[in-house]
């Protein structure tokens, strides 16, 4: 499965897709997780070494420019993730992480290079059957303007109990359909009652496909700067509860 991961500034897509990606690794599953993200965090919250960073993939298009004029067009080769050149992943058991990539100076323009390459990627990679790969977006609604994810099998609109990331959710909603994406759902987070869910579902006419609860360990592992793997909690049982999900959609498609 393709999957990106959506929503506004802080309603906590990073820690869903960690969440997710650890959720999907333990199942035996090999992840590619891309953080696309300009100022990214999935590293440290998936536990990979602050020295193990690798290099962004916006300086893959210098190397893919080069691939084409030797090799022909990359992008129609359909590469599978092995075939990804090593230096722009990191790996730790079955997780392998790629990197986006940040414009370095303020007003350097726009990320369209990166975002090109993000879309180009995304469109001819090959998956195996137990193989995902998990998107954690920048946040707001500028990346589907680009069309960057719709390639994807599906988008999660991370949403929390309060008007402006469902505005957010909306607007993304809408665009989603307008690049023809087919299977997008709301993740509820930050939740406590059934008030909070009640509101999420009439606010947006969608009921969430999961809801992860306000969590306490959450907040300790990410102030003390641990992996989320090691803030058990329900939210390990919600994002594997989140994959049956994922896959039930699948299974009826
Ligand atoms: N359910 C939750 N319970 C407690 N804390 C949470 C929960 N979800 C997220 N957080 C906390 O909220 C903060 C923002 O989460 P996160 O970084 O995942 O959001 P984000 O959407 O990726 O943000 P950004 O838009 O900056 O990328 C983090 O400190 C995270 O630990
Ligand atoms: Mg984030």
């Amino acid at each position: 499965m393709k999957i990106a991961i959506c929503g506004k500034g802080g309603v906590g897509k990073s820690t869903i897709s960690a969440f997710l990606i650890n959720a999907l690794a333990s199942q035996g599953r090999r992840v590619l997780a891309i953080d696309a993200d300009p100022s990214p965090h999935l590293a440290r919250l998936l536990g990979f070494p602050a020295d193990q960073v690798p290099e962004p993939v916006a300086s893959m298009t210098e190397l893919l420019q080069e691939r084409t004029e030797r090799e022909g067009a990359f992008y129609n080769m359909n590469p599978k993730v092995s075939d990804l050149p090593e230096k722009f992943l990191v790996k730790q058991d079955n997780i392998s992480l790629m990197v986006l990539g940040a414009i370095q100076q303020g007003g350097a323009g726009c990320a369209c290079a990166e975002n090109a390459v993000l879309r180009n990627l995304l469109n001819m990679l090959l998956l195996s059957p137990d193989e995902d790969v998990i998107l954690d977006m920048e946040a707001g609604v500028e990346h589907l303007g680009r069309g960057t994810i719709a390639a994807t099998d599906h988008i999660l609109v991370v949403v929390q109990p309060y008007r402006g990331s469902i505005e957010t959710a909306s607007r993304i909603k809408s665009l989603a359909a307008d690049i023809g994406i087919k299977s997008l759902h709301i993740v509820a987070n930050n939740v406590r009652d059934d008030e909070d869910m009640d509101f999420i579902e009439q606010e947006t006419g969608i009921r969430p496909i999961v809801a992860f609860r306000t969590s306490d360990e959450v907040r300790r592992a990410e102030r003390k700067g641990i992996p989320l793997s090691e803030a058990g909690d329900g939210f390990s049982r919600t994002a594997h509860e989140l994959v049956k999900k994922l896959e039930e959609i699948n299974a009826g498609q």
